[in-house]
């Protein structure tokens, strides 16, 4: 079967409602959860990803006991450091940093050596920024060149850590937060702001956390080894997913969408303050309160006039898996924009900062770049009228989905080659099919 897709033609107007694809960081945090808890855990509609279901599949090697019942996981715990590992046990996370690096923390008080693996993409990725502090609380760890394939044996003699998260990454902070769920005493982080479900996750289960928001950073503060009971949680959309069709929309003429019950938590909404800066004409509608997590739909419609940003630093934790479709909407907008400090970028599933500056100078975009720093000279007349093929060596689901954007945004008269399609599947396996239904031509 070819995995690639060609598309030779702009998305006619529409005016449509879609679901997207659940939450990715949610369903991995609620399978983590449920498997410590004690009791039956009812989590229901689950991202059925790879991500998550290697997240599943690693979690049942574990000894937890998973079913799927209807439209339900059914994971039943028998509280914390309940992992049933007879003998060195390999798991293997696929693609998923999120899980690969939560799961850790999980593992700093199993009795036999637990070893992760990943596919080619995540084996890249440097784990010393989680493996540094999981060492501090006293577990073993080892890893050739900080990164996958890592061996892990927990300790019996576990102390709290004051640990400070600088990055802005919710990885590392919540794998330090599940590490203090089995480490006697209270475990200390101060963490610059990144998404926080794993916290309104903990705040719900009644496990014993402080929070403390400054303007920069945030206090936390968890209490080991309280047991938690078994909880029932419907996991709600993406809206990293949601932001391929929220870009597709302002780019395309005359058309409207509605994302239905989509989680707009204010740590992972980045996007939507930098589009409504830009101009863009975005709104909620709907708005709830499930468990400490905000859902709505959100209405978008295109937007003529979209201006230049001077995008503020402080949200791009908010916003970090998005950059790709925002660099698009600025591809567009009139004038230029500025983004800055994203190096983090470059440490996702492929090297996202280096792959968007050439993406759009093969584009014909002006882009110029001063280290993790990006300057993209905006044209309202950005067409695509020659052949382009998009490669993708390291199968990044968001850069594929990205290119699909571009092409049926901006194709006048040429057709884009998109590679390795099937990455879809590691967070949003219906993509392409919500595209068709909204009519984009792609063959
Ligand atoms: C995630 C955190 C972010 C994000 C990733 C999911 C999470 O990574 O890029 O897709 O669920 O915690 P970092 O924490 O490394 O920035």
């Amino acid at each position: 079967m070819p995995n690639q897709i060609k598309i030779f033609k702009k998305i006619n107007s529409y005016n449509k409602s879609i679901n997207v694809s659940s939450d990715k960081s949610l369903s991995i945090r609620a399978v983590l959860l449920a498997s410590q808890a004690v009791g039956v855990s009812t989590i229901s509609n689950i991202l059925e990803s790879e991500d998550v279901l290697n997240a599943i599949k690693s979690i049942k090697k574990l000894g937890i006991e998973c079913k799927k019942i209807g439209n339900q996981y059914k994971i039943l715990g028998y509280g914390l450091n309940s992992f049933d590992i007879k003998k060195k046990t390999t798991i293997y996370a696929g693609n998923s940093g999120t899980f690969a690096r939560l799961i850790l923390g999980l593992l700093v008080r199993t009795k036999k050596i637990v070893k992760l693996t990943g596919d080619k993409s995540l084996s890249k990725r440097d784990f010393s920024r989680i493996t540094e502090p999981l060492k501090e609380f006293g577990v073993n760890i080892k890893s050739k060149n900080n990164s996958l394939p890592i061996e892990i044996l927990g300790s019996e003699f576990l102390k709290p850590i004051n640990y400070s998260e600088t990055r802005g990454s919710a990885q590392c902070k919540s794998a330090v937060m599940l590490a203090a769920l089995n480490t006697p005493g209270i475990t200390k982080i101060k963490a610059v702001s990144s998404r926080d479900h794993t916290e309104k996750m903990f705040e719900h289960l009644k496990i014993p956390i402080k929070i403390e928001s400054k303007k920069k950073f945030d206090l936390i503060e968890v209490q080991g080894l309280n047991q938690f009971d078994a909880f029932d949680y419907i996991v709600p959309g993406d809206i990293s997913s949601s932001a391929f069709f929220i870009v597709l929309t302002i780019l395309s003429n005359n058309s409207k969408i509605r994302i239905k019950n989509v989680n707009i938590n204010k740590s992972r909404i980045g996007i939507i303050t930098i589009l409504k800066k830009m101009n863009c004409k975005i709104r909620f509608y709907n708005t709830k309160i499930y468990k400490g997590e905000k859902t709505a739909d959100i209405i978008v419609e295109s937007s003529r006039n979209i201006k230049g940003i001077n995008c503020p630093v402080y949200l791009n934790s908010a916003a970090i898996d998005e950059f790709l479709v925002i660099f698009l909407i600025a591809a567009k907008a009139k004038g230029v924009s500025n983004f800055k400090n994203l190096g983090e970028l470059n440490t996702k599933e492929s090297p996202r900062l280096n792959i968007s500056v050439s993406f759009l100078k093969m584009l014909g975009v002006r882009v110029d770049r001063n280290k993790n720093d990006i300057k993209i000279y905006g044209n309202p007349n950005l067409k695509i009228s020659k052949t382009l093929h998009m490669k993708n060596y390291l199968k990044d689901h968001r850069v594929f989905m990205m290119s699909c954007i571009a092409a049926l945004s901006f194709i006048e008269n040429g057709e884009v080659i998109i590679e390795d399609k099937d990455s879809i599947n590691t967070s949003f396996p219906s993509f392409l099919k919500i595209l068709k239904k909204l009519g984009a031509v792609i063959k």
